[in-house]
Parts: structure tokens; C-alpha cells; sequence
């Protein structure tokens, strides 16, 4: 059909109203740029551009021409540049911001160490460190509970021991900030992404202080990490065979590839940074519907009760399968708040998508979340129905398109985390409401959306109450 329809060239493409000079940079000037650019595909439709003081970038809400961006990497399209200089900048050489051959030699020991059978091994841990966070909060009764804050702690918890063996207990507050400190990142990185000049190189403020006191505690951290895995491969030089997490892994020798100091660090922190903000998020957004769904927490806990009977925690890896009503509260949560709205890339070459025109290095933006929650995608697009993921969804739910769902990405870059939040979201949601009933301290039209790069439930505050205290 494509060979019929006239060609559209990037320049002919409208934009919204912008500044005569600054172009849409003022505009865009806020942590929240997911709402701006939302607001702006309210006025340009839904492939549109826009100029940041003078640099053109491309943003598509449109779901074909995204879905077909993921798919043409890594040869088509690459990470935005000023992405991999951000990050460099702070010493983070990783597999999220590597391309070419240096991409393809990280994401295999990462896709290894995050795949389903790693997963199952590891799932002891998950259950270790949801038992941690509920007993916390039993002992929190009747406390307005900033809940965000604890399931950063449980994820930073989960990923440090699963991929560097070590075993952390920011859940219980027992490592010196460490959670602090990893939180300045996000919020400098999408506040450097689209400055128009790096000013912090040229004079330091307060912030760009404070991220430097922060990379440096977190390198001392890593630092640990690592030489602590050296020693152990020393003791036991079995682990040079089978190395037992991505660490290890990353350290033994290899013979298609050896990484160098730097790779091994980057990715140490991509791994921390990756797996922590995304999954926590989702988990938050979960609890901001649960708590204003009550009958929701009453199904979820009948399955629990049918799937694991009397154990506080689902222990056994095999009937994760079984929670297919929390599975589909999950999707939903995802669907309508995903916590990556939008995602920078740049073009390799001249491609034709759909009848778009896209010349080398364009810059484009792809907005994902507007397409999850339009009626031609999805029925009732804006409410929040769980049942719409069952297999015996009911026959109102018309419009379904799970592919545009792009909250993981898509293509050779997808997401390698999506088993392991998956684990953890279907694992410590499904024990919260079975153990707990909970209710949202604050209105839920003062929650708000919040991006730092990835997008939160700003002002989230809840009260659980264990549900034995209602049969006493
Ligand atoms: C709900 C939780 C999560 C969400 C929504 C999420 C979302 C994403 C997205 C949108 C991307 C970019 C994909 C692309 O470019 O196509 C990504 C990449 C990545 N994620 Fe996740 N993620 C989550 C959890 C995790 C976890 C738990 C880990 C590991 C501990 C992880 C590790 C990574 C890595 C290493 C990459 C870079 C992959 C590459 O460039 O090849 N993520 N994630």
C-alpha cells in the first residue's frame, strides 16, 4: 500500500507554536516533558517536529512508525548521541547506551544472566526480599507510608543480589544513602538530555555538585562489588566455569570477548540503574489503582489463596504462572502507565517508514504511551479494567491490540529485564494484597504524574492495614 501514498519529507511536517528563537525549548524546559509532548500531539497530530534552539527533532506518537523504528535497530537507528555522551560523562559505558559491536558483545552476558532459567534460580531472593518489605510493613501499622520509597529499596535489594551476589538490605535503611544517592541520577539525566549548552561543564551548581558527591559513592559501592566477586572467583575457581551471576560472568575470562574496566563498571550501574526506578515505578502505579479499587486487592488475594494456600509468599517459581488475575492487573498498569512514555533515537541512514521520509542522524523522539490508551487500540482506552487481559475477556472489550504496548521497548533492544520485574511485580503484589488492605492517605487527583526519566506517581501516600486484624 505504501508505493500508493505520496511521500512525506521531514520538512513538510507542521509543529506546534513554539518561541521565534528558542523554537520549543522553553516549553520543554520541565522534568515533565512526556506531558508537553502529549499536548503538543494534541496540536500537531501525531508525527510532527520540533526545534530545540536550533537542533530539529522528530516525535512520533503514530504506534506503526514506532513499532517499525524498534524493529530497524540496531542497524537503522541507534540511541539519541547526546544520550551516550550524557552518560559516558558519568562513567556509565554500558549495554543501554553501547551500539554496534560493543552492544552486541555487552547484551549477550546481560540477556544470559536476566534470562527465565537465571530467573527461577533466583527466585528465593525475590521471595527473601518481599518477606523483608511486608514484615517492615507490619510493623508500620497505622503510618502514612511513602511507598515509593520502599519499592526502590526492595528492587535496588533484588538486583544487587541477583546480579552482583551481593546482598543489600536498603529495605531496612542499612546502607549509608546508597538509595539517596542512586536517586540523583534519573532526574540529572533527563534534565541534561535536551539542554541546549552543557553548562555544567563550564560552571558547577549546586545539582551538578551533588551528582558528583553522589557518582562518587556509588563508584566506591561498585568498586566493592567487584573486588569482592574478584575474591570469591579466587576461592573458587569452579565459578570461573560456572559463574553464579552477571558479575562473575563479566569478570572471567572469555574467549570471544574480554571486558575492560570500564564495561564492567558501566554496566554494573546500567544493570542498577535499569532494574530499579522502572520496576519500582510500575509497582507504585499498581498500588495508586489498588488502593482505589478494593474489590481489585479482594480478587487478587482470592488467587493468592487459591495458587499458594496458607504461605505468606508464592515460594514455588512453577505456579507464577497461575496468577493470570494479578498478571492482568500488571498489564493493565502498564498499559495506562507506562514508565517509560517515550524513548530518544537517531538514524544511521536515509529510511523510508510507513511514507515517511527520515534522512541520516534525524533525531526522533518516540511517544509510546499515547497509542496505549487511544480507543482504536483498546476499548474504554482510559478506565482501568484488568479483565480486558484475560483470555475470557468479556466481549464489550472490542478494540485489543496488545503490540502497541511498547513499555519494554521493542526489537533486538527490547527490555532483558521483563522476566525479572515481571517476577517481582507478580510476586510482591500479589503478596501485599493478599496479607494486606490498603488505603491512599491523600486524594488520588494529588497524585500526579512526575518524569525524571522514567515517570512516576508523585505524592503517593498509602496506610496497609493487615487483613488478620479484621477477623480479631
Ligand atoms: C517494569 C520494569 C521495566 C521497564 C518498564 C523497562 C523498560 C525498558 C525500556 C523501555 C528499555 C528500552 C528498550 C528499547 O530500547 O527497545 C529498557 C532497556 C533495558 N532494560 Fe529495562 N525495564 C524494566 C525493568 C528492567 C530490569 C529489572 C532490568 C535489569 C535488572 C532492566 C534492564 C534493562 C537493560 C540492561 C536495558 C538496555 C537494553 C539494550 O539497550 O540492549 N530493565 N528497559
Amino acid at each position: 500500500m505504501n508505493d500508493t501514498k505520496t511521500l512525506v519529507n521531514i520538512k513538510d511536517l507542521e509543529s506546534p507554536k513554539g518561541h521565534f528563537v528558542l523554537g520549543h525549548l522553553p516549553q520543554f524546559q520541565t522534568s515533565n516533558k512526556h506531558q508537553v509532548i502529549e499536548q503538543w500531539v494534541k496540536e500537531s497530530g501525531e508525527l510532527f517536529k520540533v526545534n530545540f534552539a536550533g537542533k530539529e527533532f522528530v516525535i512520533s506518537a503514530d504506534a506503526k512508525i514506532n513499532h517499525e523504528i524498534l524493529k530497524l535497530r540496531p542497524e537503522k537507528f541507534r540511541r539519541l548521541s547526546k544520550m551516550n555522551e550524557i552518560l559516558l560523562e558519568m562513567g556509565v559505558n554500558g549495554v543501554f547506551n553501547a551500539e554496534g559491536d560493543l552492544w552486541k558483545n555487552q547484551r549477550k552476558p546481560v540477556s544470559e544472566a536476566l534470562n527465565v532459567q537465571n530467573i527461577k534460580r533466583f527466585h528465593p531472593v525475590i521471595v527473601n526480599k518481599t518477606e523483608l518489605l511486608l514484615k517492615k510493613f507490619k510493623n508500620s501499622i497505622n503510618t502514612t507510608i511513602a511507598i515509593r520509597k520502599e519499592f526502590i529499596a526492595f528492587t535496588i535489594d533484588v538486583t544487587t543480589a541477583i546480579a552482583f551476589g551481593y546482598n543489600l538490605d536498603t529495605i531496612n535503611n542499612k546502607e549509608n544513602n546508597f538509595q539517596e544517592h542512586l536517586e540523583v541520577i534519573f532526574p540529572m539525566i533527563n534534565k541534561r538530555i535536551t539542554a541546549p549548552i552543557p553548562l555544567w561543564r563550564l560552571i558547577k551548581q549546586k545539582k551538578d555538585k551533588q551528582l558528583e558527591a553522589s557518582l562518587k559513592t556509588i563508584k566506591q559501592i561498585i568498586h566493592e562489588f567487584i573486588s569482592d566477586a574478584k575474591k570469591r572467583i579466587d576461592q573458587n575457581p569452579t565459578l570461573k566455569e560456572n559463574p553464579s551471576n552477571f558479575l562473575e560472568a563479566l569478570l572471567v575470562e572469555n574467549k570471544e570477548y574480554q571486558f575492560s574496566d570500564d564495561e564492567i563498571y558501566g554496566n554494573i550501574f546500567t544493570m542498577l540503574l535499569a532494574g530499579e526506578d522502572t520496576t519500582s515505578n510500575t509497582i507504585s502505579w499498581a498500588v495508586y489503582y489498588l488502593s482505589q479499587n478494593p474489590e481489585i486487592v479482594k480478587k487478587i488475594r482470592e488467587e493468592a489463596i487459591v495458587v499458594y494456600k496458607e504461605d505468606d509468599v508464592l515460594t514455588n517459581n512453577q505456579l507464577l504462572s497461575q496468577l493470570t488475575y494479578t498478571n492482568a492487573v500488571i498489564q493493565e498498569v502498564i498499559r495506562l502507565k507506562p514508565t517509560t512514555p517515550q524513548l530518544y533515537f537517531e538514524s544511521n541512514e536515509e529510511v523510508i517508514i510507513e511514507n515517511v521520509i527520515i534522512p541520516k542522524d534525524t533525531k526522533i523522539i518516540l511517544q509510546n504511551k499515547i497509542a496505549q490508551t487511544q480507543e482504536k487500540y483498546f476499548t474504554n482506552a482510559d478506565k482501568f479494567i484488568p479483565e480486558r487481559w484475560l483470555k475470557s475477556a468479556c466481549p464489550m472489550h472490542k478494540n485489543h491490540s496488545p503490540r502497541v504496548i511498547k513499555a519494554f521497548g521493542g526489537g533486538s533492544r527490547f527490555c532483558p529485564g521483563k522476566n525479572l520485574a515481571m517476577t517481582e511485580m507478580l510476586v510482591l503484589i500479589s503478596a501485599l494484597c493478599k496479607q494486606f488492605d490498603i488505603s491512599m492517605t491523600v486524594s488520588p487527583e494529588k497524585v500526579k504524574e512526575q518524569f525524571e526519566f522514567t515517570m512516576y506517581p508523585d505524592n503517593l501516600y498509602v496506610k496497609l492495614q493487615p487483613i488478620l486484624s479484621e477477623v480479631n
